[in-house]
């Protein structure tokens, strides 16, 4: 008999990977996905905890159901991610209604966790990280839909235990997945249609050193063998630590033709003093000078960043490292938070708390500068040709699309013919905006 699920995803990546997994693997067991809640009999919340803002955001959700739970008694709610693997059963504890919570290496075992539940009405508690767990071989459906682009996980958990972070202790010990398992699963998507491939984890520059990579292949070798993949025109990857970033991976942007010209490099802070306290463990000059190598490889490559503002100790000096790192890189875009303590986390122990007015005026400044400088290097784009792949129509109005460039880039340009997303074609572009360019096909 079908059932029907309701899956609701926050954080980054890993979890929209990891939710795409247990919807197939519940689709195995006749599970179909509805956009209604309130039709649903399994509903999963994939919930992230990297700051406390998007905790928050899992925990009043949670609310939500409870609500629901009370019209439909036989609904079961199932929680998993990072805010499932850090609080564990302490969640059940506090919200009775909740029937199972998974962490992110039990994701496999969400049909037989719901099939228990069913038969014995008892809350499920599955929260285990192994060191020693292997990512199973896994080829995704896409029966359903195809979109021209998909993410790959090829590592899991994190080992920099930087000092703010609560992933390694919610995703566990860095472990990399089976190289050949991965060329399974991008070959075969690629023969489904698939044109763009994301590898995904929290830190692929470490790729191969520690977890069933039998093979000793590094992730340049790793990139090199998913680009020989006939039929990809796209490559992309993400996260990257500076740390970790050997010339042998910056190369591969300047051989590499299907390797898409951005890279995301997480700087965090401008200052030595607070990129040593966040357990970092490289030099805003080493990281600099990273970044240069990786323009002299690619000149065109867009750079982005990942900056906290406000950590514990953060001077006026300090933050202004941090502008000054701003303004030397001139990133095209930059994800920007203010500092908040995290369970288990070492820095919320840290002295020298920064006042909460004090990082939201950092961190408007910061931003404010940012969009001026992300807007000016979009408007650099102006008269120039650029290669877009197609992503979809506009909503309105007729004949307008959208689309990416190789750095990432939002494109909406005019074109009196269907296209299909996927398809690469170039556009002149015309204008710039905040978050997009405006361009016409060629
Ligand atoms: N593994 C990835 C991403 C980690 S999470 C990487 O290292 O690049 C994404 C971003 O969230 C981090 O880069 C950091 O900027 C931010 N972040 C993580 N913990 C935080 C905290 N406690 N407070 C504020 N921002 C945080
Ligand atoms: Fe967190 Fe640092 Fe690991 Fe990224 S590298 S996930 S910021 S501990
Ligand atoms: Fe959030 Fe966990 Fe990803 S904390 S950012 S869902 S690894």
């Amino acid at each position: 008999m079908t059932q029907l699920l309701y899956m609701e995803t926050f954080g980054c990546q890993m979890n929209e990977r990891d939710s795409e997994i247990m919807a197939q693997l519940l689709g195995e067991h006749s599970y179909v996905r509805t956009n209604k809640p309130e039709q649903a009999d399994v509903v999963v919340v994939n919930t992230c905890s990297i700051r406390g803002k998007a905790a928050h955001k899992a925990y009043s959700c949670f609310g939500r159901y409870k609500k629901l739970k009370a019209t439909h008694p036989n609904l079961i709610l199932a929680v998993t991610g990072c805010v499932a693997q850090q609080d564990g059963a302490a969640l059940l504890e506090r919200m009775p209604y909740i029937d199972i919570v998974m962490g992110p290496q039990s994701i496999y075992t969400l049909p037989s966790l719901v099939a228990a539940f069913r038969r014995n009405q008892k809350p499920l508690v599955a929260t285990d990280l192994s060191a020693d767990f292997v990512i199973p071989p896994f080829l995704p459906n896409l029966a359903e839909s195809t979109p021209h682009k998909r993410f790959i996980t090829i590592m899991q958990g994190c080992d920099n235990f930087c000092t703010y972070c609560v992933v390694p202790y919610t995703r566990g010990r860095e472990i990399s997945r089976n190289f050949d398992d991965i060329l399974a699963e991008a070959t075969h998507l690629v023969g489904q249609g698939v044109k763009e491939i994301t590898l995904i984890g929290q830190n692929v520059n470490s790729y191969g050193k520690k977890g069933d990579a039998k093979q000793n292949k590094s992730f340049s070798e790793l990139l090199r063998a998913v680009a020989g993949i006939d039929g990809l025109e796209r490559l992309r990857f993400t996260s990257s630590h500076p740390k970790d970033l050997s010339e042998e991976l910056m190369r591969c942007f300047a051989e590499i033709p299907v390797l898409c010209p951005h890279f995301h490099l997480p700087v965090q802070s401008g200052s030595n003093t607070i990129l040593q306290r966040m357990n970092r463990k490289y030099t805003i000059e080493a990281y600099l000078d990273k970044a240069a190598r990786l323009r002299e490889y690619r000149p065109d490559i867009a750079l982005t960043t990942d900056i906290i503002v406000g950590f514990p100790g953060e001077t006026d000096d300090d933050f202004g490292a941090t502008m000054q790192v701003v303004e030397t890189v001139r990133y095209h875009g930059a994800y920007s938070f203010k500092y908040s303590d995290r369970p288990n986390a070492k820095a919320a122990d840290f002295p020298d708390k920064v006042a909460e007015e004090v990082k939201t005026e950092r961190l408007a400044r910061l931003q404010a500068r940012q969009e001026e400088i992300a807007l000016a290097l979009k408007q650099a784009e102006i008269g120039k040709s650029v290669e877009v792949m197609v992503e979809g129509a506009s909503k309105a109005p007729a004949n307008q699309w959208s689309g990416r460039t190789g750095g990432n880039q939002i494109v909406n340009f005019s074109c009196e013919t269907k296209l299909v997303s996927g398809q690469l074609l170039m556009v002149e572009i015309e204008g710039a905006c905040q978050n997009s360019l405006r361009g016409k096909m060629i």
